[in-house]
């Protein structure tokens, strides 16, 4: 194997879902790169939130069928504050669902379906250089399981290679490139517990105390996070004290957050950063290598299906018909979508959260919205659309 029309750097959201893409919908061929091995990519914990618009590319393009039988849909979430919850009726404001799936259970889905269509995932392989993607080929090296160092040549790459991606600067290091970042004074704390179901529904709870998020793996595995300092490491949080803030933000005299045995703890960061443009000739960025969102509401996965919904029709326009004004547009398409993602995330991210260090004003002016957003159904259906999130891009090719 020395030539691929697609190379691909990141067994991750945006690089099997662009693999699978190409593979089923255009029947063109591409080689996956992924640095880490199998098991870590499928055992890797992260959010669980699949918009509609990703519920049905993967029915329509035939690996949804364990998502349908073993994914939590819903058809609404709730809201709290001081534990006064309302709920948001997703499927009667906007016609959809949401699926509770992991994202190592959806990257497990493609990695069997690529597996089984018989096309490459190099695991275990470092792509140590990219050239070539100003000229007419892209040349790809990289070392192998082995410690080989190969060579393979390609008329197009995609980075999906995480928010660390070192291909990144190819692009950002361009005169009049963006790469726009912004912090949060917050963090999550995440558990998975063995216990049943607090709820169907998921509970994203606003409390002086800070947020907390109540949300599900099975019957029997579920996942919380709580609002928590940055600097916080896992070593300050005790099984007890998780339980008493968890208690005091969301639990209720009608409610009881479910306690069990706590087998994972982690720290999760809150980053937004925006890279614009995502091509630079034949290089593209897509998911967290070109883009970071904040957790709440759980849009990265979905962004990064959103980015190569454009980028698989407009390779293969280009690669099929020898055309590439689909590809040229790829930043000008993806990148409106990025901010609204970016703007939504940050949007739920501060009306749930408390703001350590303007406790007072913050805090209630941050209700206040909330609240005027639960109160009227204009409100709740604005959350809803975002929530499930607007269709997905298509083109012909
Ligand atoms: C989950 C994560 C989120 O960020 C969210 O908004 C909802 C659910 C989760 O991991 O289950």
């Amino acid at each position: 194997m020395t030539h691929t029309p697609v190379a691909i750097i990141g067994a991750g959201p945006a690089g099997l879902t662009l693999a699978h893409l190409l593979h089923h919908n255009y029947g063109i061929e591409s080689v996956v790169f992924e640095s880490r091995s199998r098991q870590e990519v499928e055992e890797t914990v992260r959010a669980g939130v699949l918009e509609q618009g990703t519920m049905r590319l993967m029915r329509e393009t035939g690996v949804g069928d364990r998502m349908d039988r073993e994914a939590d849909i819903d058809d609404a979430i709730e809201l709290a504050i001081d534990g006064e919850r309302t709920r948001i009726d997703l499927a009667g404001l906007t016609g959809h669902h949401m699926a509770v799936y992991p994202q190592h259970e959806y990257l497990k889905d493609f990695i069997a379906r690529r597996l089984a269509d018989g096309q490459p995932i190099l695991f275990n392989t470092t792509v140590d250089d990219v050239t070539g993607y100003d000229d007419d080929q892209v040349t790809i090296t990289y070392t192998g399981e082995d410690g080989g160092q190969l060579q393979l040549t390609a008329d197009y790459v995609m980075a999906g290679d995480g928010s660390a991606s070192p291909n990144r600067k190819l692009i950002t290091e361009l005169p009049g490139a963006v790469r726009s970042k912004h912090e949060y004074p917050f963090a999550w704390f995440g558990i998975l517990v063995n216990a049943p179901k607090t709820q169907k529904e998921l509970i994203y709870a606003n409390s002086p105390d800070g947020f907390a998020l109540i949300s599900t793996r099975s019957d029997t595995v579920q996942r919380y996070y709580l609002q928590c300092n940055p600097e916080d490491s896992v070593d300050m949080w005790s099984d007890e004290r998780i339980w008493e803030e968890l208690h005091k933000r969301v639990s209720t005299d009608d409610l009881r957050v479910a306690e069990g045995e706590i087998f994972d703890k982690a720290v999760l960061r809150f980053r937004s950063a925006v890279t614009d443009p995502m091509q630079r000739g034949r290089l593209f960025l897509a998911g967290d290598a070109a883009h970071t969102v904040p957790p709440t509401g759980a849009k990265g996965l979905n962004l990064a299906v959103a980015d190569v919904s454009v980028l698989a029709p407009g390779l293969a326009r280009a690669i099929k018909k020898n055309n590439t004004d689909l590809l040229d547009q790829y930043s000008a398409l993806a990148v409106p979508r990025v901010w609204k993602a970016q703007h939504f995330s940050y949007w739920m991210s501060s009306m749930l959260h408390t703001v350590p260090e303007d406790p007072y004003f913050q805090t209630q002016r941050s209700r206040a919205e909330l609240r005027s957003v639960l109160a009227t159904e204009a409100g709740r259906k604005y959350l809803a659309e975002q929530y499930v999130g607007i269709d997905l891009p298509t083109f012909e090719v």
